[in-house]
C-alpha cells in the first residue's frame, strides 16, 4: 500500500509550505504537482492557462497524477487547488495514501493571494466573489476527498506539521502499515 501524504485545499491555505517542512521533518521527496507541471511544460502556470487553456492544464494534472500513482512509494505530493474537481483525481488522490485538506477561512485566502498574481484564476474583477464561489464549488469536494481537515489560521508550517504527521502515523498504523 502506497504511504504517500497528499496535500489538497484552495489556493493560499499553505499546501506548498508545509509541504516543504514535511519534506525536512521526513526526508521524503516532495511532489509539488504545480512546479512539476511548469517544468514539464517549460513555462509558468498563467502562460500555460493563457495560451493553452484551462482543460490543457487540467490535462496535464491528471497525467501526472497518473504518473505518481504508478509510482507507489513514500513521497509528500503538494497539489494545486482545483484538483478535486475531477471525479478520477479524487480517486487517484485517495489512492496514494493520507489526504489532508488544509483549510482557511475566505478573508485569510484573499489576503494571501492577493500578494501576487500568478494564479490566472483570480485574475478577476472582483476576487473576493470569485473565492466565495469556488469555495462553494469546491469544499464538498475536499471533503469528500481527504481523510483529515485542518485549519490552518493562527498556526505556522511547524505546528502543522507535527500534528498532520502525528495524524499520518495513526492512519497508516490502523491500516497495519
Ligand atoms: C489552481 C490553483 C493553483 C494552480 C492553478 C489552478 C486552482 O495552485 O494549480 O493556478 O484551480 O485552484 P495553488 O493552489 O497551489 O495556488
Amino acid at each position: 500500500m502506497p504511504e504517500n501524504i497528499v496535500l489538497i485545499g484552495f489556493m493560499g491555505c499553505g499546501k506548498s509550505t508545509v509541504g516543504r517542512e514535511l519534506q525536512q521533518r521526513l526526508g521524503y521527496p516532495l511532489v509539488d504537482m504545480d512546479t512539476e507541471i511548469e517544468k514539464l511544460a517549460g513555462k509558468p502556470i498563467t502562460r500555460i492557462f493563457a495560451e493553452d487553456g484551462e482543460p490543457a492544464f487540467r490535462e496535464m494534472e491528471t497525467a501526472l497524477l497518473r504518473e505518481i500513482s504508478a509510482t507507489g512509494g513514500r513521497h509528500i505530493v503538494s497539489t494545486g487547488g482545483g484538483v478535486i474537481g475531477r471525479p478520477e483525481n479524487r480517486e487517484l488522490l485517495r489512492g496514494l495514501g493520507f489526504v489532508v485538506w488544509l483549510h482557511a477561512p475566505p478573508a485569510v485566502i484573499l489576503e494571501r493571494t492577493s500578494r501576487n498574481r500568478d494564479r490566472p484564476l483570480l485574475h478577476d474583477d472582483d476576487p473576493a466573489a470569485k473565492i466565495a464561489s469556488l469555495l462553494g464549488e469546491r469544499e464538498p469536494l475536499y471533503r469528500e476527498t481527504s481523510h483529515l481537515r485542518i485549519d490552518t489560521a493562527g498556526l505556522d508550517s511547524t505546528e502543522l506539521a507535527t500534528g498532520i504527521l502525528e495524524s499520518a502515523r495513526y492512519h497508516f498504523c490502523q491500516r497495519g502499515q
